[in-house]
């Protein structure tokens, strides 16, 4: 676990106007300046802030991410952003695969098996995000969906692509609910991940590979979940949209 890069990366949906965006990262900033994180730290905004906010951050401290990209590399798709364009804003990472573009804009394997390849053709790093509805760990069956979507999407890539990518596991039924998976079933789903890397992409890639928690992760139980030896860290939503929230999960390393 030492040797991987731990990770909290905030993930702001679609919240925030611009000037906010702006407002709360020159906040970050400031906060994780006068106090240096133990920990990569990156927070995911939406396109129209990506720009501005690169401006505002000391980019030593924190990245900068998209929370999503095009699965076509240009042209006519009006309304559709690119990750060069991500790439061009001063952002290093993109969120793809998260369960809310899954479950509300069709985003099937196959789609995000292209997005994965062009963001990692443009130099940008993935945090590919898996998890199961609840029906599905009710059935026992969240081992065999998430294998799923990894294989889906992640398994036609080299090593050397893989390094790229940390993964984000988030029990669909812990994303704004208030209710986390347990430290305990965080800690079973991530073992299996890496054990299910390991097979693909042999055991030094799953040894290096960042896997984060996301669901429901407040100050007061990051500390726990991350203290499991498969937790590298979160991805945090709704405790990533305000400073003192988001500096107490970083803080959870410390
Ligand atoms: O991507 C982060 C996420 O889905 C978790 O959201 O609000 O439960 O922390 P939240």
């Amino acid at each position: 676990k030492e040797m991987r890069k731990k990770i909290v990366a905030g993930n702001w949906k679609m919240n925030l106007n611009l000037q906010e965006g702006v407002a709360l990262a020159t906040e970050l900033n400031a906060a994780l300046a006068a106090d240096k994180p133990n920990c990569d730290v990156v927070i995911c905004t939406p396109f129209i802030h990506l720009a501005s906010v690169a401006a505002v951050l000391d980019a030593q401290t924190i990245g900068l991410g998209a929370e999503n990209c095009a699965d076509k590399e240009k042209g006519a798709y009006t309304g559709e952003v690119s990750a060069e364009m991500v790439k061009s804003t001063g952002a290093q990472y993109v969120i793809l695969g998260h369960s809310e573009r899954r479950a509300y804009y069709g985003e099937t394997a196959e789609i995000l098996k292209e997005k994965v390849n062009l963001a990692l053709a443009n130099g940008l790093k993935v945090i590919f995000c898996i998890g199961e509805v609840l029906e599905e760990r009710e059935a026992d069956k969240q081992n065999e969906v998430v294998k799923a979507q990894l294989a889906g999407s992640l398994f036609d890539l080299t090593a050397e692509q893989f390094s790229n990518i940390i993964l984000a596991y988030e029990p669909v039924w812990a994303i704004g609910t208030g209710k986390t998976a347990t430290a305990e079933q965080a800690e079973e789903m991530h073992a299996f991940i890496r054990t299910t890397i390991a097979e693909k992409f042999g055991v030094e890639a799953a040894e290096n590979v960042s896997i984060l928690y996301g669901g429901s992760c407040k100050p007061s139980n990051a500390k726990e979940i991350f203290a499991k030896p498969d937790v590298d860290g979160g991805l945090i939503g709704g405790a990533a949209l305000k400073c003192a929230d988001f500096k107490g999960i970083i803080d959870a390393w410390k």
